[in-house]
Protein backbone atom coordinates (compact mmCIF):
# COMPACT_ATOMS: atom_id res chain seq x y z
CA UNK A 1 0.00 0.00 0.00
CA UNK A 2 1.87 3.52 -0.82
CA UNK A 3 1.50 5.88 2.29
CA UNK A 4 2.23 9.67 1.12
CA UNK A 5 3.94 12.44 3.79
CA UNK A 6 3.66 15.88 3.90
CA UNK A 7 7.64 17.31 3.21
CA UNK A 8 7.23 17.74 7.44
CA UNK A 9 6.32 13.88 7.50
CA UNK A 10 2.66 13.84 8.34
CA UNK A 11 0.09 12.03 6.89
CA UNK A 12 -2.34 14.97 7.28
CA UNK A 13 -6.00 14.51 5.99
CA UNK A 14 -5.32 16.49 2.51
CA UNK A 15 -2.54 14.10 1.84
CA UNK A 16 -4.59 10.96 2.99
CA UNK A 17 -7.36 12.16 0.70
CA UNK A 18 -5.29 12.23 -2.03
CA UNK A 19 -3.78 9.24 -1.06
CA UNK A 20 -7.30 7.57 -1.00
CA UNK A 21 -8.22 8.84 -4.75
CA UNK A 22 -4.88 7.77 -6.49
CA UNK A 23 -5.43 4.19 -4.97
CA UNK A 24 -9.05 4.49 -6.54
CA UNK A 25 -7.76 5.95 -9.68
CA UNK A 26 -5.42 2.79 -9.61
CA UNK A 27 -7.61 0.41 -8.67
CA UNK A 28 -9.98 1.63 -11.69
CA UNK A 29 -7.23 1.53 -14.28
CA UNK A 30 -6.35 -2.05 -12.91
CA UNK A 31 -10.50 -2.87 -13.78
CA UNK A 32 -9.96 -1.29 -17.51
CA UNK A 33 -11.59 -3.76 -19.89
CA UNK A 34 -9.12 -2.46 -22.37
CA UNK A 35 -6.46 -3.26 -19.81
CA UNK A 36 -7.72 -6.88 -19.26
CA UNK A 37 -8.42 -7.56 -22.92
CA UNK A 38 -4.63 -6.38 -23.60
CA UNK A 39 -3.59 -8.63 -20.64
CA UNK A 40 -5.49 -11.42 -22.05
CA UNK A 41 -5.09 -11.53 -25.61
CA UNK A 42 -3.33 -13.54 -27.80
CA UNK A 43 -3.04 -15.18 -31.75
CA UNK A 44 -5.14 -18.19 -32.13
CA UNK A 45 -4.60 -20.21 -34.86
CA UNK A 46 -7.26 -22.84 -34.59
CA UNK A 47 -10.94 -22.37 -34.65
CA UNK A 48 -13.95 -24.35 -33.86
CA UNK A 49 -16.63 -25.31 -36.17
CA UNK A 50 -18.80 -22.87 -34.63
CA UNK A 51 -20.60 -19.75 -36.62
CA UNK A 52 -19.63 -15.97 -35.88
CA UNK A 53 -23.14 -14.83 -35.23
CA UNK A 54 -24.15 -11.66 -37.34
CA UNK A 55 -24.20 -9.33 -34.12
CA UNK A 56 -20.45 -10.31 -34.06
CA UNK A 57 -20.31 -9.60 -37.85
CA UNK A 58 -21.71 -5.76 -37.41
CA UNK A 59 -19.78 -4.87 -34.82
CA UNK A 60 -16.59 -6.16 -36.63
CA UNK A 61 -17.64 -4.42 -39.84
CA UNK A 62 -18.52 -1.07 -38.06
CA UNK A 63 -15.33 -0.82 -35.82
CA UNK A 64 -13.15 -1.33 -38.55
CA UNK A 65 -14.32 1.75 -40.16
CA UNK A 66 -13.56 3.60 -36.78
CA UNK A 67 -9.89 2.95 -37.13
CA UNK A 68 -8.10 6.36 -37.05
CA UNK A 69 -5.84 6.93 -40.46
CA UNK A 70 -2.99 9.30 -41.34
CA UNK A 71 -4.74 12.39 -42.53
CA UNK A 72 -8.23 11.20 -42.64
CA UNK A 73 -7.46 9.42 -45.64
CA UNK A 74 -9.59 6.28 -45.19
CA UNK A 75 -7.54 4.50 -48.01
CA UNK A 76 -8.03 1.25 -46.42
CA UNK A 77 -10.79 -1.19 -48.01
CA UNK A 78 -11.95 -4.67 -46.06
CA UNK A 79 -13.06 -7.46 -47.94
CA UNK A 80 -14.86 -9.95 -45.52
CA UNK A 81 -14.39 -13.42 -46.90
CA UNK A 82 -16.50 -17.03 -44.90
CA UNK A 83 -16.76 -19.33 -48.35
CA UNK A 84 -14.96 -22.02 -46.90
CA UNK A 85 -13.44 -22.99 -50.49
CA UNK A 86 -11.63 -19.22 -50.95
CA UNK A 87 -10.53 -19.32 -47.25
CA UNK A 88 -9.07 -23.22 -48.22
CA UNK A 89 -7.66 -21.00 -51.11
CA UNK A 90 -6.33 -18.18 -49.12
CA UNK A 91 -4.65 -21.02 -47.15
CA UNK A 92 -2.20 -21.60 -49.53
CA UNK A 93 -0.82 -18.12 -49.73
CA UNK A 94 2.69 -19.06 -48.68
CA UNK A 95 4.26 -21.44 -47.77
CA UNK A 96 4.33 -21.33 -44.08
CA UNK A 97 2.24 -19.00 -41.58
CA UNK A 98 -1.21 -19.01 -43.10
CA UNK A 99 -2.83 -22.22 -41.64
CA UNK A 100 -5.05 -20.28 -39.32
CA UNK A 101 -6.91 -19.92 -42.63
CA UNK A 102 -7.93 -23.18 -43.17
CA UNK A 103 -10.20 -23.45 -40.17
CA UNK A 104 -11.15 -19.77 -39.61
CA UNK A 105 -15.09 -19.23 -39.97
CA UNK A 106 -14.00 -15.21 -41.27
CA UNK A 107 -11.29 -13.35 -42.73
CA UNK A 108 -10.69 -10.30 -43.26
CA UNK A 109 -8.32 -8.83 -46.02
CA UNK A 110 -7.24 -5.09 -45.25
CA UNK A 111 -6.19 -3.77 -47.86
CA UNK A 112 -5.26 -0.15 -49.22
CA UNK A 113 -5.28 2.37 -51.87
CA UNK A 114 -1.43 3.22 -52.00
CA UNK A 115 -1.97 6.55 -54.32
CA UNK A 116 -4.43 7.77 -51.31
CA UNK A 117 -1.70 8.01 -48.77
CA UNK A 118 2.01 6.94 -47.94
CA UNK A 119 0.97 5.67 -44.80
CA UNK A 120 -1.25 3.19 -46.15
CA UNK A 121 1.08 0.40 -44.16
CA UNK A 122 0.53 1.99 -40.98
CA UNK A 123 -3.22 2.76 -41.43
CA UNK A 124 -3.55 -0.87 -42.68
CA UNK A 125 -2.07 -2.09 -39.61
CA UNK A 126 -4.30 -0.18 -37.28
CA UNK A 127 -7.59 -1.50 -39.04
CA UNK A 128 -5.96 -5.25 -38.76
CA UNK A 129 -5.22 -4.64 -34.50
CA UNK A 130 -8.44 -2.77 -33.97
CA UNK A 131 -10.15 -6.13 -35.75
CA UNK A 132 -8.03 -8.51 -33.43
CA UNK A 133 -8.64 -6.79 -30.49
CA UNK A 134 -12.24 -6.22 -31.12
CA UNK A 135 -12.67 -10.13 -31.96
CA UNK A 136 -11.16 -10.61 -28.94
CA UNK A 137 -13.29 -8.43 -26.60
CA UNK A 138 -16.71 -10.51 -28.61
CA UNK A 139 -15.03 -14.04 -27.47
CA UNK A 140 -13.79 -14.64 -30.65
CA UNK A 141 -9.83 -15.51 -31.26
CA UNK A 142 -8.19 -13.80 -34.09
CA UNK A 143 -4.76 -14.32 -35.86
CA UNK A 144 -2.42 -11.47 -38.27
CA UNK A 145 -1.74 -13.47 -41.38
CA UNK A 146 0.94 -11.32 -43.03
CA UNK A 147 0.61 -10.82 -46.83
CA UNK A 148 2.93 -7.99 -47.59
CA UNK A 149 6.49 -8.81 -47.95
CA UNK A 150 6.01 -12.63 -48.47
CA UNK A 151 6.55 -14.80 -51.12
CA UNK A 152 3.82 -17.48 -52.42
CA UNK A 153 6.22 -18.92 -54.91
CA UNK A 154 9.78 -17.84 -56.48
CA UNK A 155 7.68 -16.23 -59.16
CA UNK A 156 4.92 -14.97 -57.17
CA UNK A 157 4.19 -12.87 -54.22
CA UNK A 158 1.73 -13.42 -51.64
CA UNK A 159 0.30 -10.34 -52.48
CA UNK A 160 -0.11 -11.07 -56.61
CA UNK A 161 -1.80 -14.47 -55.22
CA UNK A 162 -4.13 -12.97 -52.89
CA UNK A 163 -4.91 -10.09 -55.47
CA UNK A 164 -5.58 -12.64 -57.93
CA UNK A 165 -7.72 -15.08 -55.55
CA UNK A 166 -10.25 -12.03 -54.53
CA UNK A 167 -9.95 -9.67 -57.79
CA UNK A 168 -8.54 -6.67 -56.35
CA UNK A 169 -7.99 -4.40 -58.95
CA UNK A 170 -4.54 -2.53 -59.53
CA UNK A 171 -3.44 -0.13 -57.30
CA UNK A 172 -4.16 -1.74 -53.93
CA UNK A 173 -1.81 -2.97 -51.62
CA UNK A 174 -3.01 -6.32 -49.27
CA UNK A 175 -1.27 -6.11 -46.11
CA UNK A 176 -2.85 -8.98 -43.65
CA UNK A 177 -5.97 -11.03 -43.73
CA UNK A 178 -6.93 -11.57 -40.02
CA UNK A 179 -8.45 -15.09 -39.44
CA UNK A 180 -11.13 -15.13 -37.19
CA UNK A 181 -13.36 -17.73 -35.17
CA UNK A 182 -13.81 -19.48 -32.30
CA UNK A 183 -10.74 -21.03 -30.33
CA UNK A 184 -10.11 -24.68 -29.97
CA UNK A 185 -8.83 -23.93 -26.96
CA UNK A 186 -8.33 -20.98 -24.36
CA UNK A 187 -4.89 -19.32 -24.30
CA UNK A 188 -3.76 -17.75 -21.60
CA UNK A 189 -2.11 -14.14 -21.75
CA UNK A 190 1.33 -13.48 -21.82
CA UNK A 191 2.75 -13.70 -18.14
CA UNK A 192 3.64 -10.47 -16.37
CA UNK A 193 7.11 -12.04 -14.83
CA UNK A 194 7.69 -12.44 -18.79
CA UNK A 195 7.52 -8.57 -19.80
CA UNK A 196 11.00 -7.24 -20.40
CA UNK A 197 11.12 -3.87 -18.78
CA UNK A 198 14.46 -3.69 -19.90
CA UNK A 199 12.89 -2.22 -23.28
CA UNK A 200 11.19 0.43 -21.80
CA UNK A 201 13.75 3.50 -21.57
CA UNK A 202 13.88 7.01 -20.07
CA UNK A 203 14.15 9.91 -21.57
CA UNK A 204 16.70 8.83 -24.47
CA UNK A 205 17.88 5.22 -25.00
C1 LIG B 1 2.90 -7.91 -38.31
C2 LIG B 1 2.52 -9.28 -37.82
C3 LIG B 1 2.53 -10.34 -38.69
C4 LIG B 1 2.15 -11.61 -38.26
N1 LIG B 1 2.07 -12.62 -39.17
C5 LIG B 1 1.63 -13.83 -38.77
C6 LIG B 1 1.45 -14.87 -39.72
O1 LIG B 1 1.62 -14.69 -40.92
N2 LIG B 1 1.03 -16.08 -39.27
C7 LIG B 1 0.80 -16.33 -37.94
O2 LIG B 1 0.43 -17.47 -37.60
N3 LIG B 1 0.97 -15.35 -36.99
C8 LIG B 1 1.36 -14.11 -37.38
N4 LIG B 1 1.47 -13.10 -36.47
C9 LIG B 1 1.23 -13.36 -35.05
C10 LIG B 1 2.55 -13.40 -34.26
O3 LIG B 1 3.25 -14.58 -34.59
C11 LIG B 1 2.24 -13.31 -32.75
O4 LIG B 1 1.69 -12.06 -32.48
C12 LIG B 1 3.48 -13.52 -31.89
O5 LIG B 1 4.00 -14.82 -32.05
C13 LIG B 1 3.17 -13.31 -30.41
O6 LIG B 1 2.13 -14.19 -29.98
P1 LIG B 1 0.78 -13.63 -29.36
O7 LIG B 1 0.14 -12.74 -30.39
O8 LIG B 1 -0.05 -14.84 -29.01
O9 LIG B 1 1.14 -12.82 -28.13
C14 LIG B 1 1.81 -11.82 -36.89
C15 LIG B 1 1.81 -10.74 -36.00
C16 LIG B 1 2.14 -9.50 -36.46
C17 LIG B 1 2.09 -8.32 -35.49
Amino acid sequence: MLILFNTDGRNTKKVARKQAFFLLCTKQLNKSEMIDLLRTRRSIRKFTEQSIETDQLNILKEVILRAPTSKNSNACEFIFIDEPELLQKLALCKPHGAAPLQTAKLAIAVLADESKTVAWIEDSSIAAFVTHMTAHSLGLGSCWIQIRGREYSDLKTSEAYVCETLHIPEGFRVLSIVAIGYAQRTHEGKPFSELNFGKIHANGF
